[in-house]
């Protein structure tokens, strides 16, 4: 008897210990399978609230636009200019100007480059002025001085007197219907420009240019190599056809020679605008 109860005892302790074996690798399975999925299950929540954030801040971009749309669409470029403080609008009172020949293409898609963005201001204008989805917005600075949000113009820096990074940065984008020169209003870098950019204008496209006479006015601070001011080479051009620079290629002239239209001189308060546009 006792050797069968003892006997009995090993056989039950034996078996409670498999049980227990048993039960602690179920439960510790157990565990291992909770604990996956409960990481699949936070990745999951965590993936779908992403793309619920994105698709929030999208929305609400897209909803930020459509304000400044419909905030803007009776108002004058003039009036926009001047809610976004470019100097173009009360200081240089260009802005009846540029309206005047850029009215036809606000409900369109239009490309338009600008060269000197400063702190976006006008940036923001022509944003706010050219609704149109379509519409594709650039602008160059030497210095990347603008850290405001500029959410449909892609920024590009590049110095506008230098041929090779204008060629590199911004040609790729060309096919431009608008160029508007407000750089650094020197006559060799607006001459340089313009030699080279005026190739990536479309048909019947308009290139404007702030402030050709300033280097009359302040030759010290817009000291230039060239001999003629900016103003003198347009006269001449528009005047006789032909444009005579030292700091242009002759390849450059030749394009401007062939595919320009008409030259056309805007008086402003304390300068002039003046305005080429290409042949049809
Ligand atoms: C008059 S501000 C532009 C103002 C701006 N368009 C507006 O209306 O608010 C001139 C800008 O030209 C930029 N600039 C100066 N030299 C340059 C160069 N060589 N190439 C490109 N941008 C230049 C300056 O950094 C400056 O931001």
């Amino acid at each position: 008897m006792p050797t069968f109860n003892k006997n009995g005892r090993k056989k039950r302790d034996k078996e409670r210990r498999m049980n227990k074996e048993e039960r602690i690798k179920k439960r510790d399975k157990e565990r291992r399978m909770n604990k996956e999925e409960r990481r699949k299950k936070r990745d999951k929540e965590r993936r779908m609230n992403k793309e619920e954030r994105i698709k929030k801040r999208d929305k609400e971009k897209i909803n930020k636009e459509e304000r400044i749309k419909n905030k803007f669409r009776t108002k004058t470029l003039h009036q926009i200019g001047s809610h976004y403080k470019t100097d173009k609008a009360e200081r240089h009172r260009y802005l009846d100007i540029y309206e005047k020949y850029l009215k036809s293409f606000r409900d369109g898609p239009v490309k338009l480059l600008e060269i000197g963005y400063k702190e976006g201001n006008s940036a923001r204008m022509w944003e706010a002025y050219f609704s149109h989805n379509e519409t594709k917005l650039y602008a160059v600075d030497n210095k990347q001085s603008c850290r405001c949000n500029l959410s449909r113009t892609k920024l590009i820096n590049a110095d506008q007197s230098n041929r090779q990074q204008l060629i590199n940065k911004v040609a790729r984008f060309g096919g431009f219907d608008v160029i508007i020169d407000d750089g650094v209003h020197k006559v060799e870098q607006q001459l340089i420009s313009f030699g080279v950019l005026f190739k990536y204008l479309n048909p019947n496209g308009l290139y404007f240019i702030e402030d050709v006479f300033l280097a009359q006015r302040f030759p010290t601070q817009y000291s230039y190599k060239e001999p003629y001011l900016t103003y003198d080479i347009l006269k001449w051009l528009k005047e006789y056809g032909i444009i005579y620079s030292d700091c242009m290629l002759f390849d450059e002239i030749k394009y401007i020679e062939d595919f320009y239209d008409k030259c056309i001189f805007e008086p402003c308060r304390k300068s002039n605008l003046c305005i080429i546009k290409k042949k049809f």
